[in-house]
């Protein structure tokens, strides 16, 4: 068995779109394409296949006339990739793609887009609990030392006290990856944790930094969950509070700034591919990344949460979910609530309001000194509060629509705040109908554990059925990704509001992105514990065993859960596409 087939176990946790960088598919625009070639066919008149590559785009006539790619002498190449597929990438128009398309040797164009990342107590919640455990694949895996994680996201903040090399043994001989220095990274960031960094960035990366350093968060987030070393006393803002640590904490990492396809190939090399579900649900057949040969991953909630209560003028208290730790309103001060979509100057139609508080949408005549429920919709959450500070409102609810049912995940809102579910919203829309001076105060409760029942399917983790092949079932996999503390870089607001000034060392975020690194850390681990298994052989383990190795549907109840199981496939089955 190779050595990369024995120690690399690549992890992707990219997914999903960023609106405003979509794909543009105006014909005459040059925009970065990836493309896949059977590289078995280059002619023996080419030294190598960069040569080929650079060959193929000037043998076609749009090199010629375009002055973008003339100016460039390796005739608009970007990148050359030859570890998990065989190809290129390189700006063109998409009537040349199409053009390049039709060549036999070419198996796939695809628009290069920058994808919409889906983007702590997880690690006990799973059952491991830690170093000290003396038995288990902690244990047989010694945490996983002599695994290499591959992470293809946004990079990494490497000064992060998560990714230090303290009683690291040395980097395994068999490695033959690179830490490219780059801008703000010179090479000597990498260390015995850090074996690698790789950033391709002359695409669409353009906005960013040209080397492996992480101007999102989402990398620094994802790669920490995999294999953060131990961190005491970690937070975000005094919220979720105790020691932070990765799923395999002494895996080594190697980062790779760049965009995640090619999985087919990689499991063709030994090297395990998980990927991120989508955070599309709770709607039928929005899972993404349903290829057989990947393990999907759905994300869940933990035992833990950051209640907040809405106490209305009448008595009752409406529960939901808040990261806000700022000044809470004075204690038994109620303030009036309005319904956004009664106080907004942007209308839907010719009857209905905006709800949502998007940006300018308030009226601030309406809203000043209120409490103001917003709909979910358009738009970061967290920046509605803004929105309702900047009208002149000094509270936010902010409410699930259809679909979005009961699941809640946490914001760090700039102002006093809560999320709520869609029932929730439902009662509190009635109780402000019902009386001419509605009125509510907030209350917030800090990290709270132990809740039950959990795990419980996110509501906005992507379901099945598999919209491309039914049989295929998908998600392979839930894991923890509702309200996940992990490391986060420098420089980069907690929130997604550009003014947010804060910065922390660690954050809380929910996504399918969040759940997919645990999934890689578990399989590092059991990598590192079977280092003759399979990619499928670890797949198989983890959807049919627990983590001390005992098969799933067998226990007290085993054949109780087996019956569900087969339910529950039947179910999907004959509920077709
Ligand atoms: C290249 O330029 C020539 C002359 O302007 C034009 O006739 C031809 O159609 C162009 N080819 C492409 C692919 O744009
Ligand atoms: C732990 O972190 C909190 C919040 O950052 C801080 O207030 C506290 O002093 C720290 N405790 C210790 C023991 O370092
Ligand atoms: C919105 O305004 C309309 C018209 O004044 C009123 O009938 C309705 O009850 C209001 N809805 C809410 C939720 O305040």
């Amino acid at each position: 068995m190779g050595h990369f087939q024995q120690l690399v176990t690549f992890i992707v946790l990219l997914m999903l779109s960023i609106v405003s960088c979509k794909p543009n598919l105006q014909l005459n625009t040059h925009q970065t394409f990836i493309v896949r070639v059977q590289n078995n066919l280059k002619p023996n008149r080419y030294a190598n296949h960069k040569t080929w590559y650079k060959s193929t785009l000037k043998s076609l006539s749009f090199s010629i006339n375009s002055s973008h790619t003339r100016t460039q002498h390796n005739h608009g190449l970007l990148h050359v990739y030859n570890t998990v597929f065989h190809g290129f990438s390189a700006r063109f128009t998409p009537q040349q793609a199409e053009e390049l398309t039709n060549r036999p040797e070419i198996l796939l164009v695809l628009p290069d887009r920058l994808l919409q990342l889906q983007t702590t107590r997880t690690p006990q919640f799973m059952g491991l609990t830690g170093t000290k455990d003396t038995h288990g694949i902690i244990k047989e895996s010694d945490s996983g030392s002599n695994v290499i994680i591959g992470v293809l996201d946004t990079g990494i903040w490497p000064e992060r006290v998560s990714f230090h090399d303290h009683d690291l043994g040395p980097v395994p001989s068999h490695w033959k990856g690179k830490c490219d220095g780059g801008d703000n990274f010179p090479e000597n960031l990498c260390n015995k944790k850090l074996i690698g960094a790789r950033y391709y960035s002359t695409g669409f990366y353009e906005r960013q930094q040209g080397s492996a350093r992480d101007t999102v968060g989402h990398g620094t987030h994802t790669t920490s969950t995999i294999a953060g070393r131990h961190v005491a006393n970690a937070s975000f803002l005094g919220l979720a509070q105790g020691v932070a640590n990765g799923i395999a904490p002494k895996s080594r990492i190697a980062v790779y700034k760049m965009i995640a396809i090619g999985a087919f190939g990689a499991m063709e090399k030994g090297v395990l591919f998980s990927a991120s579900g989508g955070n599309d649900g709770p709607t039928d057949s929005t899972i993404s990344n349903v290829a057989p040969w990947i393990t999907t991953v759905g994300a869940s909630t933990i035992d833990r949460r950051f209640p907040a209560d809405l106490v209305l003028g009448d008595g009752r208290v409406i529960t939901g979910s808040s990261l806000y730790t700022g000044h809470g309103l004075p204690e038994g001060k109620y303030l009036p609530l309005i319904y956004a979509g009664n106080a907004s100057i942007s209308k839907i139609d010719d009857d209905e309001d905006d709800a949502t508080c998007l940006p300018g949408t308030l009226n601030k005549d309406l809203v000043r000194g209120k409490i103001v429920l917003c709909d979910r919709g358009d738009g970061p959450r967290a920046e509605k509060a803004v929105v309702v500070r900047d009208a002149g409102g000094v509270g936010l609810v902010l409410a699930n629509v259809e679909p979005m049912g009961e699941g809640l995940v946490a914001d760090a809102f700039l102002i006093p705040g809560l999320a709520i579910t869609q029932s929730k919203r439902t009662t509190l829309l009635q109780y402000i109908k019902s009386t001419n001076n509605p009125k509510a105060t907030l209350i917030f409760k800090g990290t709270q554990l132990g809740v039950k029942p959990a795990p419980v399917v996110a509501s906005f983790s992507s379901r099945g059925p598999n919209s491309i092949s039914p049989s295929v079932l998908k998600p392979d996999i839930i894991a923890p990704g509702v309200d996940i503390l992990a490391a986060w870089p420098d420089g980069v607001p907690p929130t997604e509001v550009a003014t947010d000034k804060r910065r922390t060392e660690f954050n809380i975020v929910s996504g399918t992105s969040m759940s997919c690194p645990h999934v890689s850390g578990v399989a590092a681990l059991l990598k590192g514990a079977h280092p003759d298994w399979s990619p499928a052989m670890i797949k198989s383990a983890l959807m049919t065993t627990d983590l001390h190795g005992r098969s799933r549907w067998q226990d007290s109840t085993g054949r109780e859960r087996l019956q569900r199981v087969q339910r529950l496939w039947f179910w999907r089955w004959t509920r077709g596409p």
